[in-house]
Formats: structure tokens, sequence, C-alpha cells
């Protein structure tokens, strides 16, 4: 089976009916922005199943508009905090937070394989990406940039822009629980044990409010600006409008939320760090770490000389895509979820940026580092930038999505493509 044809076997065995697993044992519900790039990869070869991905996450929307992070279709034991532990009280039932909102991204290239096979799914989904983007804006964009109220939120759980952030979590009181995770793949490529009480910790703060947004914002233990799901929110706000324009739509309400982003972004800049840097919006303190959220800003047209000088610096001190984290820093841990190691879905969004911004040389180069990395060991979660050891779950939904929309397209090298 060449690769093109392994991607889609992935995809189709991840295929629980009408939402895909991210991967087998380690994550079996529906993940957020995982089901957003499933649908982009689906729409390579099955368009129908690709809207009915979209529609099966956006059918979870909470009343208030907030879509989840994880929707928990059928119960699996095999993942903790399931939704028992989350308690929201919803159907279906799901988490308590969200996750980067890349779904009108993926809406609108997923449109443009077909418009007119699209234009009725569309119209479909269109009020229900304005009710979650509104949400944003209301409960996430108070102070400026997008907040996130727990560090699952950001969908880089345990990278090092949370660590400031984390340390005034107290995460001693959550009793006696078991991971699940660490039975599915190696603990040292998984958060810490600290890590996970901390997030057990800030999951019993939301439930103890009833999951009420507006106070988790205002009293919970964390409370940080995300530089990545500013530049994907905002990205996305400006896809839902030009959306929104194509359907005859008023679009204004979504234009003024693209507008206060952007007008936002000074706000995370940290001159000191020479990048956009997360910061703790209990005290403004800024992370003071560099983490690929900074280089998301290629994918909203907000990269600068600066940054351009930061990406060099960080991708040429590794071997395969971009970090995670900074590679010249201590914190650098290049097997370890995402205090290091490269995310292929990542550098395909900042590719996709990179190519957006008249960077195709660049953009190029990403792409094949990152088929290389699929080629040499198959569809792993992630991988180490430096010597390019797998990691995570294999199999992995979103980079077979990957695969099949952009990693793959190599168009000189198609023979050794068709061969493998
Ligand atoms: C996990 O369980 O590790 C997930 O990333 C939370 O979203």
């Amino acid at each position: 089976m060449n690769l093109d044809e392994q991607a889609r076997e992935i995809l189709r065995r991840n295929d629980k009916g009408g939402y895909t697993v991210p991967t087998h044992g380690l994550y079996p519900y529906q993940w957020n922005w995982d089901s957003a790039f499933a649908a982009w990869g689906f729409a390579t070869f099955d368009l129908p199943r690709a809207w009915d991905e979209l529609d099966t996450l956006m059918s979870s929307q909470w009343d208030d508009g907030m879509v989840p992070h994880i929707i928990f279709h059928k119960s699996d034991p095999g993942y903790f905090p399931g939704p028992e532990v989350w308690d929201t009280g919803q159907t279906p039932p799901s988490s308590g937070i969200s996750q980067p909102p890349v779904a009108a991204i993926m809406a609108r290239q997923i449109w443009a394989t077909d418009r007119d096979a699209g234009t009725e799914r569309i119209k479909a989904l269109y009020p229900k990406l304005v009710g979650w983007h509104r949400w944003w804006h209301d409960y996430r964009c108070t102070f400026g940039p997008a907040a996130i109220t727990h560090p699952w939120e950001s969908g880089r759980d345990n990278c090092p822009d949370w660590d400031i952030g984390m340390a005034d979590v107290d995460g001693s009181g959550v009793g006696e629980y078991t991971r699940r995770d660490t039975g599915h793949v190696n603990p040292e490529m998984r958060p810490g044990k600290a890590d996970y009480d901390r997030y057990i910790a800030m999951l019993q703060y939301g439930r103890s409010t009833g999951w009420d947004q507006a106070k988790i914002v205002a009293g919970g233990p964390f409370l940080m600006a995300d530089p990545g799901i500013t530049f994907m929110l905002l990205r996305a706000h400006e896809d839902l409008s030009a959306i929104g324009r194509e359907l005859g739509q008023d679009v204004s309400e979504i234009d003024s939320w693209a507008t206060e982003l952007r007008s936002a972004l000074p706000l995370i800049w940290n001159d000191a760090l020479g990048a956009y840097d997360a910061r703790n919006l209990r005290n403004d303190a800024f992370a003071g770490v560099l983490g690929s959220g900074a280089f998301l800003a290629y994918l909203a047209g907000a990269g600068n000389p600066k940054l351009d000088a930061q990406l060099m610096r960080a991708w040429d001190a590794v071997n395969y895509g971009i970090p995670s984290a900074d590679p010249e820093s201590e914190i650098f841990d290049p097997r370890r979820y995402w205090r290091g190691p490269t995310w292929p879905v990542v550098n395909s969004l900042i590719a996709l940026g990179l190519t957006e911004n008249g960077r195709s040389e660049l953009a190029e180069r990403l792409r094949s580092e990152t088929a290389d990395l699929i080629r040499k060991h198959g569809f792993y979660e992630y991988f180490d930038p430096v010597d390019a050891t797998p990691c995570g779950g294999a199999d992995f939904t979103w980079t077979a999505a990957i695969w099949l929309t952009w990693a793959g397209n190599e168009t000189e090298n198609a023979q050794q493509k068709g061969a493998a």
C-alpha cells in the first residue's frame, strides 16, 4: 500500500460513524480540532463524509455557543478523565472547555474543493460556526487576545508557554485517580504527574461552578492569553467572514471581532523575547518562552522580520520541522509531547500561512521535512525534531489527514511516493 492509501485507510479505520477518533486506545472519543483536520483529510476522497464530520462536531454545541474539546459519544473506560469526571450535564456528554477553533478554516478549504456540492452543507453549518466564534469573542477575548482557562483548551497541552500559569495552580488536593494515557504510550512522551494533578484541579474547579464560563474566567485557577489560539481564531474569523459574504450574509459582526482581535496583537508581542508570547492574564507576566504558537502568526498574516529571525533560528537548530519549544532553551525536551517535538499538524498550518505570505520556499522545506518523518516512520502523532524518533500515538488521524491534503503533495518526488 502506498502512503496515500495508508492514510485513507487510517481515516476509515478511525471513523466511528459520523466522527473520527484521533487514534485508537489513547484518544477514543471525538476531539474538536482533530475532527476538523479529519474533515479536511476526508475531503480529498469522500466529500460527503468530510461534511458529516463537521456536522457531528457542531451538533455538540452548547446553548451558549461553545463547541467542547471532547465529545463522549460512547463511553470508553480506556480514557481518563471521562464523561463522569467532567460531569457537564450535556447531551451528548462532553468536556467543559473548548479547543482551537479551526473548523471554519477547514470548512472553507473543503468548500473550495467543490462549491456546488458544498453550498447546502456550509449553509447549514454557518450559523453554528458564527455562534461558536461569538462564544470565543464574548467568553474568551474579554482581555483582548484569546484566553484559555485550561492548558488543554490550547491544544498544546503541556507546552512551556503555560508553566508560569501552572505554577499558581494547586494540584495537591485532587485525590486519587488513575491515568490511562500512560498505559497506551511511553510515559516519557506524555505530560508528567505534577502537570496532571493540576489539569484535574482545573477541571474540578470548572465542575464546581457548574461550568459557568464567566465564573471560570473571573476566578478560575488558570487564565492565560494564548498566541496559538489568537492566531487560529483570527484566521478563522476571516475565513468565516469570507464564507458568509459568499452566502450573501451580513458579516459586519464577524469583521468587528477580527478587527478587535487584530488590534490586541501588541498585547502578546514580547519585545524582550523578539516574538509573540503567552501571557498570564492574572498578573500580566509574559511566559518568556518561544513556542510554535508564535509561528501560527503567519496563518493570520501577522509575521514580521523579528519573528522571521526567531523562526529560522529555532528551525535551523533541529533537523525536522518546527519544534514546539525553543531547541536552544533549557526546557527543550525533544520527545515530551508539546515541550519540543515537531507536530505535523502544526507544521501544516504554519506552511499554509507561509505560502499565503509569499514564502513558498520555506513552506516547501517544511512540507518536505514533515513528509520525510512520515515516510520514515509512519503516521505518528508527533516526532523528535532532532533524530526523527516517532512519538505518542500511531496511525494518527490528523497526521494521515495532513498527508493527504498537504505533506504528501510532492510534485518532484511523485515517483518516490508511488513506490513507498
Ligand atoms: C489528553 O487527554 O491528553 C488530551 O490531550 C486532553 O485534551
